[in-house]
């Protein structure tokens, strides 16, 4: 149990607890605002973000930047973004479910630091983790869940649009949901309509 961010960084950038550690260039711990009210959680990182150290860079990255932008989100300013496992899987494969196992409770930590209103989760991999493991990004998305006292929600993963653009319009009806129940819930975050 970590009550500052520096210790938990710090033990995390240590962390040899699976095999991703062994092929890393870099651990992709997080990025944003330390008291967000809202957290994105992605997949794991991919060989952008291995060589930069930070999530969502390449060009699903930018992809989500147009998104988060178009309801007045940003990493700099008032998100938290984070992925289910912290090292780059071999080829982008999918984590494995033990990959996971370890490595939620780096994502937990993160999340009892910073206690966010809102999680969305960015994908099947994050949605079927943290929100139920029958989740279906196709026909669950945008809906809004509460476990544990915090709302959580799902959409279409910024690499999945980048493959079938025809679900871009489906992903910006989630995301100015999204705008609606941060405006609702959320006490420091507010967003412009
Ligand atoms: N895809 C993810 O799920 N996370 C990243 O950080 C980059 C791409």
């Amino acid at each position: 149990m970590y009550t500052d961010w520096e210790d938990l960084k710090k033990a995390c950038f240590g962390c040899d607890k699976c095999q991703l550690a062994e092929t890393r260039t870099n651990l992709v711990f997080g990025v944003g605002v330390n008291d967000a009210e809202v957290l994105f959680v992605g997949e794991g990182p991919g060989e952008q973000e291995d060589l930069s150290g930070e999530p969502f860079v390449g060009r699903a990255g930018q992809l989500l930047d147009k998104y988060l932008e178009a309801i007045g989100l940003s990493r700099k300013e008032n998100i938290y973004i984070a992925n289910m496992v912290k090292c780059r899987p071999p080829q982008n494969r999918d984590p494995k479910p033990e990959e996971q196992d370890v490595c939620i409770n780096w994502l937990r930590e993160q999340v009892r630091l910073l206690r966010p209103k809102i999680i969305v989760c960015l994908g099947r991999i994050s949605a079927q983790r943290l929100i139920s493991p029958n989740y279906k990004v196709t026909q669950e998305h945008g809906e809004f869940f509460e476990k544990n006292g915090v709302l959580m929600m799902g959409t279409f993963h910024p690499a999945a649009l980048l493959r079938d653009p025809r679900r871009k319009p489906d992903a910006l009806t989630d995301f100015l949901k999204l705008r609606d129940k941060i405006n609702e819930v959320c006490e420091q975050t507010k967003l412009p309509y």
